[in-house]
């Protein structure tokens, strides 16, 4: 009796409850009926106010207790913001949920944030990431920064950036995957899956393609700087990696600061309506990059901030990142008939369609669960993967008489500030990662190799040296049977506003080098940084390189798992790394040009430079394992193919040494005559092949005709008929070639 009374009330209870809930409340209508039923219930400024992202403070103090932060929480509690960035936490995005929750409509806040190569377990900065060539690690490595950036209240992270980049002056290369459209597009689309899975759940984030379009061609490797980009080149280079992630079902995409063909990418109808929208088809939302809608004052193309937000609007644009102009302005320029209700309709309801999707309605609070924030962050599994990444990032350039791995009980020198120094570890990018609790190279290098290490710093960390530290140096080399000098430069000079326009070894480091060179024992340069840096001259004093750029927690352990040989390095260069700073930009797939340079450098008036080669000193796809691979008898199934054939392409490839290995395997195309010029190389397919000693395998790869084809200036892809040749090696410089004639 008394059990059926409780039924009663409860079936009544809901009942009632259900009856009072508004159609965009019922779980149980679609995402689309939900998004227009409360899109008719919103206020033109509620509308406008849902396009207002803030910066939430976590850079500048917690964002509640911060005195300025507090006019932001009325406009919170007022409807009139719709996302916040920079806050971190489940205490405080949840403290600042619940003033959304007073808001007439009650409609949840989105938080954004820079989860750039992890949250908590700081992973290797993704051009290093990109280096592993490994789209299972990449995925998996992304899915591990979004599950513990949502188990500390974020729903969105500012990541991948796929802009394609050629020019190690330029800070932020450290975000991207490198020089190359293929390998980038790839590398973005695993990225983009790794954070978002199927965005069901409280483990996964919403990704963000940025910079849209083509900030990686800044003149100079200046950030903030003027893009000039034909339509030839931004369809064939710049577009596609952007393109893949937005396949991929990436949730949002972010505006560029530059301009592209004279017009801000924030301002950008081509780019935004007619490329974005209407060509690929995107259904999420953009967000503007930081102030990038009001920046168009400051590049001369809207006069103030209204004529910004109304600028921005007609493109086709969306949320406003911090510049306010949006939530200011819009209700005027919808009374003024300037801009429509249905133009504003389209933006909102496109991002309140992904609160709906992450659950947002139903517990705005879902992402806020301080037990998961404790469980799921720098769990020792997270930090197994990250140990697993760093290792598959490192390149190895250079190891003369195969002088790595180090042999068992030898007597290690390890020199260099950066091996020791905790401070210059990390880049900008590492959210909630502390440098107190990664392992340095020292560290990592005393765990392995215990009681066989000794230090010493070897320069100052302005990168200057002096005779007491040169001496310091020698001296902790006299016993030792190997010399370890970790150069380079410090994390602090990656990522955003770290433009340099000398990216080189510094003249305190060479010295050292130089110094310690005469004592003849073997040295290995470990080199530190968020880019490609000029190592010519350092090249000189050492036997053996390792380019271990910014790897994360586990950068130390990862170092010495490699020089051990515990881990062989498999990594390959995804950016050419130049020869002088003067022959940047330096890629792999320029074109031939009217006057290529020949391969004997003798003679006169051919594109070269008089002082230095044309060459890279490392090009793109370049790297060494612990196995040395030989490449014969590339063969193809056909000499001649129509556009619905397939090509198989087969080569042998020999582990030539008595040690497993692992390689990269890559292949690459020409296409002679276009209509459109066309690269010398360009990368298409690659596999990583696993080999036993003395193994010897035929790799195959099938190539269809799509892999030959290209973009015309209006972004539609063309085959033409002709000669073309394959190209398979271990690198982009080292390859064999076969010829043959698409029909
Ligand atoms: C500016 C950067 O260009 C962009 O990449 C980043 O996501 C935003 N700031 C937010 O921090």
């Amino acid at each position: 009796m008394k059990f059926s009374l409780v039924l009663l009330f409860t079936s009544l209870f809901c009942t009632a409850h259900s009856q009072t809930k508004l159609p965009y409340q019922n779980e149980k209508l679609s995402i689309d009926l939900r998004v227009k039923d409360l899109l008719g219930r919103m206020t033109v400024e509620e509308k406008a106010g849902q396009l207002n992202q803030l910066n939430g403070g976590a850079f500048t103090g917690p964002a509640l207790k911060d005195e300025a932060q507090k006019s932001k929480m009325k406009l919170v509690q007022e409807g009139k913001v719709g996302s916040l960035l920079n806050v971190i936490g489940t205490k405080e995005t949840r403290a600042i949920q619940e003033y959304a929750m007073k808001s007439r409509l009650k409609i949840p806040l989105l938080f954004g944030l820079d989860v750039i190569h992890g949250y908590k377990t700081i992973f290797p900065i993704p051009l290093a990431e990109a280096c592993s060539w490994n789209l299972d690690q990449i995925e998996t490595n992304s899915s591990v920064a979004a599950k513990e950036a949502a188990s500390a209240g974020i729903h969105w992270t500012f990541a991948p950036m796929c802009d394609i980049s050629n020019d190690p002056r330029w800070g932020r290369v450290m975000e991207g995957a490198g020089e190359d459209p293929y390998l980038a597009s790839v590398i973005s689309a695993k990225r983009v899956k790794g954070f978002q899975g199927n965005l069901k759940g409280n483990e996964n984030v919403m990704a963000c393609v940025k910079h849209f379009a083509a900030y990686g061609a800044v003149e100079g490797g200046r950030e903030y700087n003027t893009v000039d980009v034909s339509r030839f080149m931004l369809w064939n280079k710049y577009l596609p990696s952007y393109k893949a992630a937005v396949e991929a079902g990436a949730a949002t995409v972010m505006n560029a600061f530059n301009v592209v063909e004279g017009v801000p990418a924030s301002g950008n109808k081509y780019l935004v309506n007619d490329v974005l929208k209407k060509k690929w088809g995107f259904k999420g939302f953009l967000v503007s990059d930081w102030s990038s809608f009001n920046e168009m004052i400051n590049h001369g193309y809207a006069k103030d901030s209204k004529d910004a937000a109304l600028k921005a609007m007609q493109a086709g644009s969306m949320m406003d990142m911090e510049s306010s102009a949006s939530y200011k302005y819009l209700p005027e320029l919808i009374k003024e008939g300037k801009l429509t209700l249905a133009q504003l309709d389209e933006a909102v309801g496109k991002i309140l369609y992904y609160k709906f999707k992450l659950g947002l309605f139903e517990d705005p609070f879902y992402f806020c669960n301080a037990r998961k924030e404790i469980q799921n962050l720098f769990t020792d599994e997270h930090r197994n993967i990250a140990r697993q990444a760093a290792v598959q990032s490192i390149v190895m350039l250079k190891n003369n008489e195969s002088i790595l791995p180090v042999k068992n009980d030898a007597k290690i020198a390890l020199i260099g500030h950066y091996a020791e120094s905790k401070e210059d570890m990390f880049d900008f990018w590492v959210a909630q990662g502390k440098t107190d609790e990664a392992v340095s190279i020292l560290e990592g290098f005393e765990q392995r190799f215990n009681g066989n290490v000794t230090y010493a710093k070897g320069y100052m960390p302005d990168n200057t040296t002096t005779e007491t530290l040169i001496n310091e140096a020698i001296q902790n080399c006299y016993n030792a049977d190997i010399i370890f000098v970790n150069i380079g430069i410090s994390g602090k000079m990656a990522g955003e506003d770290r433009a340099l326009a000398q990216p080189e070894i510094s003249q305190g480091q060479i010295e050292l080098l130089k110094t310690l060179r005469k004592l003849g024992k073997p040295i290995v340069a470990l080199v530190s940084s968020g880019r490609p840096l000029v190592l010519t001259e350092a090249d000189k004093y050492v036997d053996a390189i390792l380019q271990i750029w910014i790897l994360g927690t586990e950068a130390g352990n990862a170092v010495a798992d490699v020089v051990s040989g515990d881990q062989s390095p498999t990594g390959k260069t995804v950016m050419s790394f130049p020869y002088a700073v003067g022959q940047i930009p330096v890629y792999y797939n320029h074109f031939n040009t009217n006057r290529p340079a020949p391969s004997d450098p003798g003679g006169d008036w051919y594109s070269r430079y008089r002082d230095i080669p044309n060459d890279p000193l490392y090009p793109f796809g370049y790297g060494l394992t612990y196995t040395q691979f030989g490449y014969s008898d590339l063969r193809l199934s056909k000499s001649t193919m129509t556009k619905s054939d397939t090509l198989t392409v087969k080569v042998t490839l020999s582990n030539q040494s008595e040690r497993p290995g692992e390689e990269i395997v890559q292949l690459y195309i020409r296409d002679h005559v276009a209509s459109l010029i066309r690269p010398v190389k360009e990368l298409k397919a690659f596999q990583r092949v696993k080999m036993a000693p003395a193994d010897v395998q035929d790799v195959t790869f099938k190539i269809s005709a799509k892999d030959l084809s290209f973009y015309d200036v209006n972004g539609n892809l063309v085959l033409e008929p002709g000669k073309f040749s394959i190209f398979v090696g271990g690198n982009s410089r080292d390859v064999t070639e076969a010829v043959f004639e698409l029909k």
